[in-house]
C-alpha cells in the first residue's frame, strides 16, 4: 500500500511532454471509454490534433501531473487549457487515427454553447484526466482536478466545462460542483457513426459539464 507522502502533485509544463504523452498512451487510451468505443489503432498522442491539443495544454500553466516519488513516475495527469470569447480553440493539425473519437467529441460538445453566458469571457476547459490504474480510487484524480480548477479562478475563468465519458470521472466533477448541461445517449447512434457501444464498459452515456466559478 503507496503512502499518500509518496505522491507529489505539480504544475506540467511543455518540458513534460514526452511523459505525458506516455502516460496518456497507457492509461488513458487503454481505458477511457470513447476511445475503446471508436477502437482507434497506433495511437500516436504525440502527433496531429491530439499532440497539438496536449501541447496548448501544457502550455496553458493550469495542467496538473502526480508524481510518484518513490519510481519518479508520472501516474496522474489533469490536462486542461484556457479558451476565451474572442479566441476559441479551432483544430489546426488532422485527427488521424482519432478521427472518429473526435468527431463524436465534436458532436456533443457542439450540445453547448460555452459562452452563452454574457459575463463568461474565459473558460477553464478540462480536456483529458488520466490516472495509472495502479494507484486508482484514491482520490488522486479528484485532487488533480481540484488543483486545475484553483488554477483557472486564479487566472480569471468565470466558468469550467469538461466533457465527460466514464462514470467514476462522472463522479468527480458532480462532486466538486459541475452539472450537466447536454449529454448523449451514445446507444442511439446509427452504425455509420462507428462507436462500438458493447466495448465502452457501460460507459455509453457522454455528458458535457459545466461550472461557474465566479
Ligand atoms: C477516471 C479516472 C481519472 C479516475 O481517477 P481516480 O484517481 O481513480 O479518481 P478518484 O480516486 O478521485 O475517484 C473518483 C470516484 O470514482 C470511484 N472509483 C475510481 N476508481 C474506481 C474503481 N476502480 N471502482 C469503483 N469506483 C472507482 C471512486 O471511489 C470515487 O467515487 P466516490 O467519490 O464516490 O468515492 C481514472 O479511472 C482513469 O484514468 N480512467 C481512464 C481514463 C478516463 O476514462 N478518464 C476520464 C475521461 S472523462
Amino acid at each position: 500500500m503507496a503512502n499518500v507522502n509518496d505522491f507529489d502533485f505539480f504544475l506540467l509544463t511543455p518540458s513534460d511532454f514526452g511523459e505525458v504523452t506516455e502516460i496518456l498512451a497507457k492509461e488513458y487510451f487503454t481505458r477511457e471509454p470513447l476511445t475503446l468505443g471508436t477502437q482507434p489503432k497506433n495511437i500516436q498522442p504525440a502527433e496531429g490534433r491530439i499532440g497539438a491539443d496536449i501541447r496548448k495544454c501544457l502550455e496553458s500553466g493550469a495542467s496538473m501531473g502526480l508524481r510518484h516519488r518513490p519510481t519518479g513516475e508520472l501516474v496522474g495527469v489533469s490536462a486542461c487549457l484556457f479558451e476565451s470569447r474572442a479566441e476559441t480553440l479551432t483544430p489546426t493539425q488532422p485527427a488521424n487515427e482519432l478521427t472518429l473519437f473526435y468527431r463524436m467529441y465534436d458532436e456533443v460538445m457542439k450540445g453547448v454553447e460555452v459562452f452563452e453566458e454574457k459575463e463568461v469571457n474565459k473558460v477553464l476547459s478540462i480536456y483529458m484526466l488520466g490516472v495509472h490504474k495502479d494507484f486508482g480510487g484514491r482520490g488522486f484524480g479528484r485532487k488533480l482536478v481540484e488543483l486545475c480548477v484553483a488554477k483557472g479562478v486564479e487566472r480569471g475563468c468565470q466558468k469550467s466545462v469538461v466533457c465527460v465519458t466514464n462514470k467514476f470521472s462522472y463522479k468527480i466533477f458532480a462532486k466538486l460542483g459541475y452539472e450537466v448541461r447536454h449529454c448523449f445517449d451514445l446507444t442511439s447512434l446509427g452504425p455509420d457513426w462507428g462507436v462500438d457501444t458493447s466495448l465502452m464498459n457501460g460507459n455509453t452515456i457522454v455528458s458535457v459539464m459545466a461550472m461557474r466559478l465566479s
